[in-house]
């Protein structure tokens, strides 16, 4: 299987945020991770529809839009007209979930739902039919930089194994934690698309950090 590489620009230099994302998408990067917080959802303010706006006419990668608000079905358009690609909603800021992911496909949007490390994967079970991608959240929503919870692998596992029961391509997203060291742990749990923020983006050489994480999950 295919590693997608989601480097997250919260660990970005936003003061030359064209050229951040010019480096990653050059330093082959498979999608670009878009950490949209509110404060009240998850603790820390980051960035809205405007900036993806900017943005977009500066990149061609995957806009990939992980949204951890609270009632996020309230901005989903301005979030698709914006030129989001995928878009993450969490299962806690749901009361009806399916409702949103046949909204967010009907704007033209792929749909994904995510669900934070202390929620269980019963929560999402009944819609994975209907997204393209699960996000299992590897620490717990708000700021880059933490620690990966090792813990977790059993998750992943079990996320992918209910996954392959069904007969529809879907995406495993891992965010939070994620380098070299823990790559290859999801990688070999299931995980396809690996998200990282300050192993990216803090990285002195961003096409390395890059090289190296898919370097250290293939066989
Ligand atoms: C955390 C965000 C992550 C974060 C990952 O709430 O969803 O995407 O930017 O940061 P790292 O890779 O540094 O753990
Ligand atoms: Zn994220």
């Amino acid at each position: 299987m295919k590693i997608k590489i989601s480097p997250s620009i919260l660990s970005a230099d936003l003061g030359c945020l064209a050229n951040e994302i010019r480096k990653v998408e050059e330093g082959g990067a498979d999608y670009l991770h878009i950490d949209v917080i509110d404060g009240v959802f998850a603790p820390n303010i980051s960035f809205g529809p405007p900036l993806i706006k900017s943005i977009r006419k500066y990149s061609a990668l995957v806009f990939d839009v992980h949204l951890m608000i609270v009632d996020p079905e309230r901005y989903l358009d301005e979030f698709v007209e914006a030129g989001s690609d995928i878009i993450t909603v969490h299962i806690e800021a749901l009361k009806d979930p399916s409702r949103i992911i046949s909204r967010i496909r009907g704007a033209g949007a792929k749909p994904s739902i995510s669900l934070k490390p202390a929620t269980s994967l019963s929560t999402v079970k009944e819609f994975l039919d209907e997204i393209d991608m699960l996000l299992v959240m590897t620490v717990d929503p708000g700021f880059s930089g933490q620690s990966f919870k090792r813990d977790i692998l059993p998750k992943i596992r079990e996320a992918r194994r209910m996954i392959d029961q069904l007969n529809r391509e879907i995406d495993l997203q891992v965010d939070g934690g994620i380098n070299k060291e823990s790559a290859p742990l999801v990688v070999e749990a299931g995980a396809n698309v690996l998200v990282a923020a300050s192993a990216i983006f803090g990285a002195p050489d961003v096409e390395k950090a890059i090289r190296e994480m898919r370097e250290s999950c293939s066989p």
